[in-house]
């Protein structure tokens, strides 16, 4: 089979060299893919929003199955467009990734099928905006209604930095079309998950939770950025909070989308705020998250493409769907800078042993190695998964991105998780390299006390 993903980054390698473990699998093309996912797949130098030039490739090339990972183009409607040429396609219709391309419709929706999120106002204008900014309960958070790379998030802690935001987004178009219309919602407190899942618009299948961390500097200070690493499974989503986020947030959300008449097929992501009222949702995306995919896939151990393949053919519930019982952590290594402006250019050593698994599972892929391949993924297996990097002038890895790669360890436990993460990023080395030292560290100390509740209570 000859399999597309577009997008280039840590995600959608993570995403290959699952798939790459199928033994039918015969090529994957990556539209763009980056120089570090060359390895693993053919990389062709198209944009992942050149959504005429993706279909036209995919006409040429007989593409049997496509994966559209990054949420611009599914916004757009890639996935349709595909869809409509005959190439069947894992990700949402773009009705359905309306549900995070667009917050005022995410919010609507959730008020009118009682799913829990932060009380909101939704703003056209700038003079109305600003007026509710003078009179609001603080801290309140403000939010572009479209796209906008995961900045156009502001938590206002004073009617400065509200008003101020406001204007950004709204008078100096800061975002463009996205930040046109504002939403402004209620501050959530607690600890964070990230809860994805495989769904076929009817079934659907849990991952093991997430947690991200997207402050750049450790203790969750400095700015938001992409997301500097992340755990799974979260310790704050015990068994008994995983029911209750079944019963009155993932159900509900799948029946509302079906309602709307756009049944969401793929993977859904949902932001979840774990507040002393109950879970609650702060965002919903249309996509796996990165770097949470980096995370949860090496804990994957059935396959990927066929699980993809029956979401999209709506048949999820026959599916096997199985992770290790083990845990993951991933380090984010990223340029000296980020998020804001970094250097380019700088060479990368010392990730080679990390990139071997891939690469050898790419090479024995046959049946009787399927089965193995599956198995070396699943328990004390340290990876490092490619995104903004390039090919130096002597044919070296050189940093091209601000996130540059991520270390990810899977291993029996979660302690055991950040550990061989923390001892691997040792050996990757570029100048400049900065990185969080205390990714799992809340989780490690949450768990330690979430387990007591539960004992307490049980
Ligand atoms: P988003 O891009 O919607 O994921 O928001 C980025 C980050 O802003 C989230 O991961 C949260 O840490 C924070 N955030 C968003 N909405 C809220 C809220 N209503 N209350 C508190 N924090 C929020
Ligand atoms: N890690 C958060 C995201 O992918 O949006």
């Amino acid at each position: 089979m000859n399999l597309m993903v577009i997008g280039g980054g840590g995600r959608e390698h993570a995403i290959i060299l699952k798939l790459l473990e199928n033994p039918a699998v015969q090529t994957i093309y990556a539209l763009p893919g980056n120089a570090g996912i060359a390895r693993d797949a053919e990389c062709i130098p198209i944009a992942a929003t050149a959504l005429d030039d993706i279909v036209s490739f995919a006409r040429a090339h007989r593409v049997d199955f496509a994966v559209v990972a990054p949420d611009d183009p599914l916004c757009m409607g890639l996935a349709d467009r595909l869809e409509e040429i005959g190439v069947p396609t894992f990700g949402p219709s773009k009705a359905a990734a309306r549900i995070e391309g667009s917050k005022s419709f995410a919010k609507n929706m959730m008020k009118r099928y009682g799913i829990p999120t932060a009380s909101y106002e939704i703003f056209d204008d700038a003079h109305s905006a600003l007026a509710y900014a003078r009179v609001c309960p603080l801290p309140i958070v403000v939010k572009a209604d479209g796209l906008a790379l995961g900045k156009g998030v502001v938590i206002a802690n004073t009617r400065e930095q509200a008003q101020s935001a406001i204007r950004d987004m709204m008078i100096d178009g800061r975002f463009g079309q996205a930040g046109a219309r504002i939403v402004i919602e209620e501050y959530l407190k607690g600890p964070e998950a990230s809860l994805l899942l495989f769904t076929d618009g009817e079934s659907y299948r849990l991952m093991p939770a997430a947690m991200d961390h997207k402050r750049a500097l450790d203790g969750d200070n400095g700015e938001n950025t992409g997301g500097m690493g992340a755990i799974a499974p979260n310790p704050f989503v015990t068994a008994e909070l995983s029911r209750r986020i079944e019963s009155d947030i993932i159900k509900p959300t799948l029946d509302a989308m079906r309602a709307e008449g756009c049944p969401f097929k793929g993977c859904m992501f949902i932001g979840l705020m774990l507040t002393e009222q109950g879970p609650k949702v702060i965002e919903y995306n249309c996509r796996f998250g990165d770097p949470e995919a980096q995370t949860v896939l090496p804990l994957l151990k059935s396959d990927l493409l066929s699980i993809m393949t029956a979401v999209r053919n709506g048949a999820l519930a026959d599916a096997d769907v199985r992770f290790s019982s083990g845990a993951a952590c991933c380090v984010v290594l990223a340029s000296e800078g980020y998020p804001g402006a970094y250097k380019k250019g700088v060479p990368i050593y010392g990730y080679e042993k990390y990139v071997e698994a891939g690469a050898a599972q790419a090479a024995g892929r046959n049946p009787a190695s399927f089965g193995a391949a599956g198995q070396r993924h699943a328990l004390s297996d340290v990876r490092a998964y490619f995104a903004g990097v390039a090919k130096g002038g002597n044919g070296e890895l050189v940093t091209s991105g601000g996130r540059v790669l991520g270390v990810t360890a899977a291993a029996d436990t979660l302690e055991n998780a950040i550990a061989s993460a923390y001892a691997a990023v040792v050996d990757i080395q570029f100048e400049g390299r900065q990185m969080r030292t205390d990714i799992g560290a809340r989780a490690l100390c949450g768990a330690e006390s979430s387990y007591n509740a539960g004992e307490a209570n049980g």
